[in-house]
């Protein structure tokens, strides 16, 4: 009869951890922890709106009676800063398990399961060696003879290693890729964004669907993660036996792309596909809206360009770069664009919210960089996890509930249960 505590239930990750704790019946209770109210309600949930970047000591007076077995920590603050990162993302969880070591809370727990995510590779500062295997060294120090920024997710995976070794209980730390998925009243997601993209696009006239990225981008192998099965992942890694105290990669277990997943967004939004995307005459009158920025970094492959015999290959010494014909950013500035999306908006009641707040930087990313992210799922596997999901059907179901939220414009039939 375990129970559970969920920070970060009102996100995307954590929503989707909440929803699976309750679909398992051996959970009796389930503390859930955020500063706004959750949306899932039931018996078997007690929610305290706490602030994580409060001290210890004020959090463990909001923690009082509050303990479990397992607790999934997915509370996450965004910072620009990568130094800033670190310091506040650090403190929430260093503040959160110290108030749980005044409350004695600690000596119940088995398993405190963590979400990082596949910027642990330092994917997001270039081409990494791939695929991304756990055993990887992280990015710090002067590795591969070269300094690297701050990464929150070592400052965090430090913090639990510590405090698992005082306690006597085990860690795990999940490393998903981009999240599909959806959290009421949360609109940082790549989902919300590709469909306000599809959408608009599909409003404007021609309904033509461009691709915004770059042309290696479209050709590229990646992989993603769908918050249900991160979620189902991280209830599993929680008690399989000899999970304890290791990072797992946690990737829906398909590598997709997006000359595949491109041709199924235009079926879906009802868009085509211009003949020659790529093609400069096709995205001329979007000349204003390009981006082609490198980047201040090494690749994180330079760390492996001796043992893989590319130690002055272009491979290894070109500077990352984001390139994007029409970068999302600039595309939702657009007075076309605009007009499209306030049509929308009143014949549908959609959300204004969720067009202000979209992660169109994270879109920027997503599909401007010139390298993919392919992450090995072999260690979960080797220990028994069998999960998998397919990426497309992901997205198609997350377009689904976007649709029921009013985030994005109905389509047609609705496939999904949500
Ligand atoms: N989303 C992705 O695509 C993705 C991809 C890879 C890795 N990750 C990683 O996954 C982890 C979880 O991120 P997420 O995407 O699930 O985040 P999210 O959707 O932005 O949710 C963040 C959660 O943290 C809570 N929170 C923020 N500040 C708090 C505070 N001071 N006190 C208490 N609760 C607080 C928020 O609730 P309130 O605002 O109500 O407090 C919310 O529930 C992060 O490490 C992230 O880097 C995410």
């Amino acid at each position: 009869m375990p129970s559970a505590i969920v920070t970060g239930a009102t996100g995307i990750t954590g929503n989707a951890i909440v929803r699976h704790l309750l679909k398992d019946s051996s959970y009796t209770k389930i503390y859930t922890l955020s500063r706004s109210q959750p949306s899932v309600q039931d018996a078997r949930v007690e929610h305290a709106c706490l602030d994580l970047q409060a001290s210890a000591e004020e959090m463990a007076k909001g923690l009082a009676g509050v303990s479990a077995e397992y607790i999934y920590f997915c509370a996450y603050l965004a910072r620009d800063n990568e130094d800033e990162a670190a310091r506040v993302n650090g403190a929430l969880l260093s503040s959160f398990i110290k108030a749980l070591e005044i409350t004695g809370a600690t000596k119940k727990l088995k398993r405190f399961v963590l979400t990082c995510g596949l910027k642990h590779y330092g994917v997001h500062l270039g081409l990494p060696k791939q695929p991304l295997v756990e055993s990887d060294p992280p990015l710090e120090d002067s590795l591969g003879g070269h300094q690297w920024p701050p990464n929150f997710y070592y400052t965090q995976q430090n913090i639990l290693r510590e405090a698992a070794a005082r306690g006597n209980w085990e860690w795990i730390c999940t490393l998903p890729n981009d999240v599909i998925g959806f959290a009421k009243h949360n609109f940082m997601n790549e989902a919300t964004a590709l469909g306000l993209y599809c959408a608009v696009s599909k409003a404007l006239p021609g309904s033509q669907l461009i691709y915004p990225g770059n042309k290696v981008n479209y050709f590229i192998n990646n992989c993603w993660t769908s918050a249900e099965l991160h979620a189902q992942f991280c209830l599993w890694a929680a008690t399989a036996p000899g999970a304890g105290n290791n990072i797992f990669n946690v990737t829906n277990g398909d590598t997709q792309s997006f000359q595949s997943l491109w041709p199924l967004l235009a079926e879906r939004f009802g868009c085509t596909i211009p003949e020659n995307m790529f093609d400069p005459a096709t995205t001329e009158g979007y000349k204003d809206e390009a981006t082609n920025v490198e980047l201040k970094n090494n690749n994180p492959i330079s760390v492996h360009a001796k043992t893989m015999g590319i130690a002055d290959d272009p491979v290894n010494s070109r500077s990352p770069a984001l390139r994007l014909p029409i970068d999302p950013q600039k595309w939702a500035q657009r007075k076309d664009v605009h007009e499209a999306w306030n049509k929308l908006k009143g014949k549908y009641n959609l959300d204004q919210a969720a067009w202000d707040k979209a992660t169109w930087g994270f879109l920027t990313f997503v599909l401007g960089r010139e390298w993919g992210c392919v992450a090995s799922m072999s260690k979960a596997r080797k220990l028994g996890w069998s999960g998998y999901e397919d990426t497309w059907e992901a997205f198609d179901r997350t377009f689904d509930i976007l649709e029921k939220e009013g985030i994005i414009p109905p389509v047609g039939q609705l496939k999904y249960d949500y």
